[in-house]
C-alpha cells in the first residue's frame, strides 16, 4: 500500500492498472491502464463491444475484474463492500451515469423524492430541502421540476436529474456512459455543457465514455482508444485527434460524418488497420 502511494502523485484521483476481465473466450478488457487528474476530463472511445462499458462496470464496482486494481486517490478500492458505511463510503468515491435514466429512475418518484433519498442515505445531517434547491439550480432544473415524475420530464430534463443525484454524493469522480449518447443534438450540446460547468464549479474528476469523438473533443482532457479490450492510443484529447498514431483511431475519426468526411480516406484507414495489430 505505501509503495503504491508513493507511486501515485497526488493530482491523480483515480487509476486504473491492468484491468482485465473475461467472458468465456472474449476478452472484454485486456490489461487496460490509465489516470485521470485530479479535476480532469478522461474519455475513453472505441467502437461497440471494444470493453469500454466492462472498464466503466469494473471502476464502479459493478463487475470485478479478473486482475488488476482499481485506485481512488491512491487507496485500492476493495473488491466487495463490507456493511452499510463501507457501501456508503464506495459511493462517495465514484458515481455512475448512464445512458438511460429511465433505468435508474424510479417510475413512481418524483424529482425531489429521488433527492432527498440519497440526501437521506448519505447526509441525514442536513438541510435537505436546501441541498434539493441547490441541486436543481446547479443541473438547470428550477425547483418547479421538484414535484414531476420521470415520465413527465424530458430526455435531457431526465438526465439532469440523474446528474443531479449523482452530484448529491459530492463523488470523487464522475464515470459517464454514453450520458449524451440517446439524446437530440441541441440537447445533448446543453447537457455537456452543464457538464463542463460543473467540472469547473465541483472540481469532481470525469470518466467520460462515449463512441462519440465529437463528444470527446468537447468535454475531455485526456483520451484513451480501446479496441477489442486493448488500449490503443492514450495522450492528450487534442493531440490524439489532430495527430492520431494508432490506424484504429485514424479509422474512428474517418467514420465520424462531417463535411471532410472521404471515402478514400476511410478505406485506406481500414487497409492499414488490417495490418495494424
Ligand atoms: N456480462 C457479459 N457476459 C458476456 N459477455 C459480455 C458481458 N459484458 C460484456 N460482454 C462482452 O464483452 C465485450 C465488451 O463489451 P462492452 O459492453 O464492454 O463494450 P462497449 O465498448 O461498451 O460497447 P458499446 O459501445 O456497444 O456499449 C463484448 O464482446 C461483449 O459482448
Ligand atoms: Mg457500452
Amino acid at each position: 500500500m505505501a509503495e503504491t502511494e508513493a507511486r501515485i502523485d497526488s493530482g491523480t484521483v483515480l487509476e486504473a492498472t491492468g484491468l482485465c476481465r473475461s467472458y468465456g473466450t472474449v476478452k472484454a478488457v485486456d490489461e487496460v491502464s490509465f489516470a485521470l487528474a485530479a479535476g480532469g476530463s478522461l474519455g475513453i472511445v472505441g467502437e461497440s463491444g471494444s470493453g469500454k462499458t466492462t472498464t466503466a462496470r469494473i471502476v464502479v464496482g459493478l463487475e470485478r475484474a479478473d486482475r488488476g486494481q482499481v485506485l481512488v486517490h491512491g487507496r485500492a478500492r476493495p473488491d466487495r463492500a463490507r456493511g452499510r458505511a463501507q457501501r456508503l463510503a464506495r459511493a462517495r468515491e465514484i458515481q455512475l451515469v448512464f445512458q438511460d435514466p429511465y433505468l435508474s429512475l424510479d417510475p413512481r418518484t418524483s424529482v425531489e423524492g429521488v433527492l432527498r433519498e440519497t440526501l437521506r442515505l448519505h447526509f441525514p445531517d442536513t438541510d435537505h430541502a436546501a441541498r434539493i434547491a441547490e441541486l436543481l439550480d446547479q443541473v438547470g432544473l428550477g425547483t418547479r421540476a421538484a414535484g414531476a415524475l420521470p415520465r413527465q420530464l424530458s430526455g435531457g430534463q431526465r438526465q439532469r436529474v440523474a446528474i443531479a443525484r449523482a452530484l448529491a454524493v459530492q463523488p470523487a469522480v464522475m464515470v459517464l456512459d454514453e450520458a449524451v449518447a440517446a439524446l437530440d443534438v441541441s440537447v445533448q450540446a446543453q447537457v455537456l455543457n452543464l457538464l463542463a460547468d460543473i467540472r469547473e464549479q465541483t472540481g469532481i474528476g470525469y470518466l467520460f465514455i462515449t463512441h462519440d469523438l465529437g463528444v470527446v473533443r468537447c468535454v475531455t482532457d485526456q483520451v484513451i482508444v480501446m479496441r477489442r479490450g486493448r488500449v490503443v492510443e492514450a495522450g492528450r484529447t487534442a493531440e490524439v485527434l489532430a495527430d492520431p498514431q494508432h490506424p484504429y483511431t485514424r479509422l474512428l475519426l474517418e467514420s465520424v460524418p462531417r463535411p471532410s468526411w472521404d471515402p478514400a480516406r476511410i478505406a485506406a484507414a481500414r487497409r492499414a488497420l488490417a495490418g495494424a495489430d
